[in-house]
Order: C-alpha cells, then sequence, then structure tokens
C-alpha cells in the first residue's frame, strides 16, 4: 500500500559500505523519468556520481561526515532553458525537481535503499566543478545507499487538522 511506504520512507544520514546494484539505480531513474512535469518539459537532468574522487568534490560542496559514506550521490539539475514559466513569470522548475525527487525517494525505500534529500550545499561551486552551463541549476543532492539498521525513525509531523482547511 501507498502508504506503508511513504511511511518508511525517512532521511537516512548512515550509510553501509556497500556499493548499490546499477539495476537499482536504474528503478530510481526510471522513477524520475515517470515523474510528472509542468506542460510535460521534462526538464530534469541526473548526474549520477559514484567514482569515490568525483563523489569528494560533491562532500566538499556540503561537508558533512555522514554525507561522504554514500556509495551514490544524484546531483538533481534543473534545465532552465526548457522549465515551464507562467504567463505571471513562475518558473515552475522546482516544483517539477521536487515531484521528481519525491519519486525518486520513495522508489529508493521500496528497493530497501535509503536517501536524505540536501540541498543546504554549495549548488554553485557544483555547477562549476562538474561544468554545467549557466542554464542549469544543481537543486538537489540526492545521496543513496543502503541503512546500517531497520529502524524507522518516527515521524514528526502536525496534524492533518492543524495543516488543512475544508472549504465545503
Ligand atoms: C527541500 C528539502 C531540503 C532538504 N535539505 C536537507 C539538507 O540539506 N540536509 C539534511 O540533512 N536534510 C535535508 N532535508 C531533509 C529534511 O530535514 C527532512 O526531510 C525532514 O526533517 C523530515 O524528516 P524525514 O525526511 O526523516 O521524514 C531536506 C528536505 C527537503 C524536502
Amino acid at each position: 500500500m501507498f502508504l506503508d511506504l511513504a511511511k518508511k520512507r525517512y532521511s537516512l544520514r548512515t550509510y553501509q559500505d556497500k556499493e548499490v546494484e546499477r539495476d537499482k539505480i536504474l528503478a530510481i531513474l526510471e522513477a524520475a523519468r515517470l515523474s510528472p512535469s509542468a506542460v510535460n518539459k521534462q526538464p530534469l537532468h541526473y548526474l549520477v556520481v559514484t567514482n569515490k574522487e568525483q563523489r569528494q568534490k560533491l562532500v566538499d560542496s556540503y561537508p558533512r561526515d555522514w554525507f561522504k559514506d554514500a556509495p551514490v550521490i544524484i546531483v538533481v539539475c534543473l534545465d532552465h532553458s526548457k522549465s515551464w514559466v507562467r504567463r505571471d513569470g513562475k518558473d515552475h522548475g522546482d516544483i517539477d525537481g521536487g515531484i521528481a525527487i519525491a519519486n525518486m525517494t520513495l522508489a529508493a525505500t521500496d528497493l530497501g535503499l535509503g536517501t536524505c534529500i540536501v540541498c543546504h550545499f554549495d549548488s554553485k561551486k557544483v555547477e562549476q566543478d562538474f561544468n554545467l552551463p549557466s542554464h542549469m541549476e544543481a537543486i538537489a543532492l540526492l545521496p543513496v545507499g543502503y541503512p546500517t539498521t531497520d529502524d524507522i525513525p518516527e515521524k514528526k509531523r502536525n496534524s492533518i487538522d492543524e495543516l488543512t482547511t475544508w472549504i465545503e
């Protein structure tokens, strides 16, 4: 059931030193590929970084002890030359990115893997280090790997009453 999967997903910050099988990475990318985007513009591109030296560049953009242990880091890149911009100027690329990232995190969970969405990184440094053209923005890093524990932390969330207004 979908809600069981949503409950199982959490931000994993302890990764096993174990390679992730290529078919599992491909399944996560397939979940991203299938995600919807505004006007079906599909403005996202993914750098799948497994090489240790290249991963270190990403760790330098987000220097945290736990982050360096992830065997795979997916850089989610938004192509602003492709994303849909509404008449009032609002660029919908970040929404497209959020949906794709959500799909990827859930797919990873379904495969027994863990992830953590990372946005608190030096995106300019990543864009330079990976030679992204000026219309491409690195919007998130997604470490992927096997969890070191089966425990799922309790979710701290506001109640449905707090976050909902019913207009009937
Ligand atoms: C847009 C976004 C950016 C985030 N950036 C970071 C980050 O830079 N570092 C980090 O450790 N967690 C980051 N997180 C993870 C959140 O802290 C986490 O999702 C939230 O505390 C809820 O916990 P849960 O994912 O375990 O349910 C981010 C999550 C989102 C949705």
